[in-house]
């Protein structure tokens, strides 16, 4: 993920410009407040790729004081300086007259990067967002207008207002609708962020309600699972995303604590009418708690790490939960993806792990097992030789494949091999051979 200071005092313009670019470009951003913190900053992070900053802060002549120590230290950041009609004196220089026009604030930090034009067209942001019908089992009202779409003409659509703000609704009005083949309701752009904030609100008072029978539990546990990690990579962590990732994780935790066999939870969640990512989430969460209580590991706030590592190793995929299945850079090659989806599964534990960091809840060390979840040290792509990798990164890489064999065997059917022999096989050394070990005592005292 490119990464990008901004530099800009006035909290509307920044926050114009902050929400534009991490929409479009998906860039890391940083904000500093002055010349002298970014100088700070760069003088351990030399490879920012931009800093877009305002001409002056105050008394200081910030652009100019970056644009000395870009070229004194020959660093490759590109430099987009707000509110100037100046003509850029050097080459790595862009000024931008107007500071509102974020457009063009997006489009020179882009060319900076390197990302063309037509990826940028891709990703404009249309007047409404879907948001997938199911959701609305859930609720009983809603807090904004919503609207189906209809095809007025080959290229144009037309919106038509179905559920007004504030009314109620059934369970089976919404469920007529989702007979009818209707996968997606839409709600304005304005009025997304609000609606994602009502939802995560509700599902967090259902998923605490007491009395909840498990199956019931699992269920709104999956469909609150789905809302959070698309909000999340949509929107970010907000205090709403943070509290329902919180009670969907304390959940995974105790219904863990309270089942006493392994196999039962298992069939539970592979059987509730969820989505494949949430089923590959508290399974993983399963299975590794259960072999860290096998190694009888001590190790402070393990299982919360792994149920951490669990919700968020495959955020990135959150709207294409079928590459969640690629688990070599053999099979990665055989997906036959265009250039931006290989790029995404390659580097999609790498990403996971920065996001992550933004949680301000997360336990210390959950970045570190996401980043290694596929094998590799600097996750990025895929690797057999995890015997270097710390405990926990290896207890939960085993748990994890375990995990995606054991819905492959669902899925695909077929003679059923035992899954570690396959796992022996895969990671053959003496300490993950421990690993491995550890998750077949309770597999054979089931038998
Ligand atoms: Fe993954
Ligand atoms: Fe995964």
């Amino acid at each position: 993920m490119a990464q990008v200071i901004i530099i800009e005092d006035n909290k509307t313009l920044n926050d114009l410009i902050s929400i534009n670019l991490t929409t479009y470009l998906g860039v890391d951003l940083i904000q500093r407040t002055n010349a002298l913190e970014a100088v700070n900053l760069l003088a351990i992070l030399p490879n920012v790729d931009v800093i877009i900053s305002a001409h002056k802060i105050n008394d200081e002549h910030t652009s100019e004081i970056l644009e000395n120590y870009i070229s004194s230290n020959k660093l490759d950041t590109g430099l987009i300086v707000l509110g100037t009609n100046e003509k850029a004196k050097n080459e790595f220089t862009v000024n931008v007259a107007d500071p509102k026009d974020w457009e063009n604030v997006v489009k020179s930090t882009a060319k900076i990067l390197g990302i063309n034009e037509n990826v940028l067209a891709n990703k404009v942001i249309p007047d409404y967002i879907s948001v997938p019908v199911r959701y609305f089992l859930n609720l009983e009202n809603v807090n904004c207008d919503v609207f189906i779409r209809i095809k007025k003409s080959p290229t144009e659509y037309q919106y038509v207002k179905r559920i007004h703000n504030s009314d109620n609704f059934s369970k089976v009005s919404i469920k007529r609708y989702m007979e009818q083949g209707l996968e997606n309701f839409h709600v304005a752009r304005d009025a997304h962020k609000n609606f994602a904030i009502f939802l995560s609100n509700r599902l967090v008072e259902k998923i605490e309600s007491p009395g909840l029978e498990i199956t019931e539990r699992i269920q709104i546990m999956g469909d609150s699972y789905e809302v959070a990690i698309r909000e999340i990579v949509k929107l970010g962590f907000n205090s709403e995303t943070i509290q329902l990732t919180e009670s969907i994780i304390q959940n995974m935790v105790k219904n863990f604590e309270k089942s006493p066999e392994m196999s039962n939870l298992l069939h539970k969640v592979i059987n509730s009418q969820t989505g494949l990512l949430y089923q590959r989430c508290h399974m993983t969460s399963v299975v590794a708690n259960e072999i860290l209580k096998n190694l009888n590991y001590t190790e402070n706030l393990a299982h919360e790490k792994l149920a951490y590592a669990s919700f968020f190793h495959d955020i990135m995929l959150a709207d294409r939960g079928n590459y969640s299945k690629i688990n070599s850079f053999d099979e990665l090659e055989k997906a036959n993806l265009d250039e931006e989806n290989w790029d995404l599964v390659f580097n999609h534990a790498l990403e996971a792990s920065v996001l992550i960091r933004k949680h301000p809840e997360a336990p210390v060390g959950v970045d570190e097992i996401i980043k290694h979840h596929h094998g590799t040290s600097n996750g990025k792509g895929y690797s057999n030789s995890i015997e270097k990798l710390p405990n926990l990164s290896k207890i939960f890489i085993i748990a994890h494949h375990f995990v995606l064999e054991l819905l492959r065997f669902k899925e695909n059917g077929g003679a059923p091999k035992p899954i570690t022999e396959e796992l022996y096989k895969r990671y053959p050394s003496a300490d993950v051979a421990i690993i491995i070990k550890a998750l077949e005592k309770t597999l054979k005292r089931k038998k």
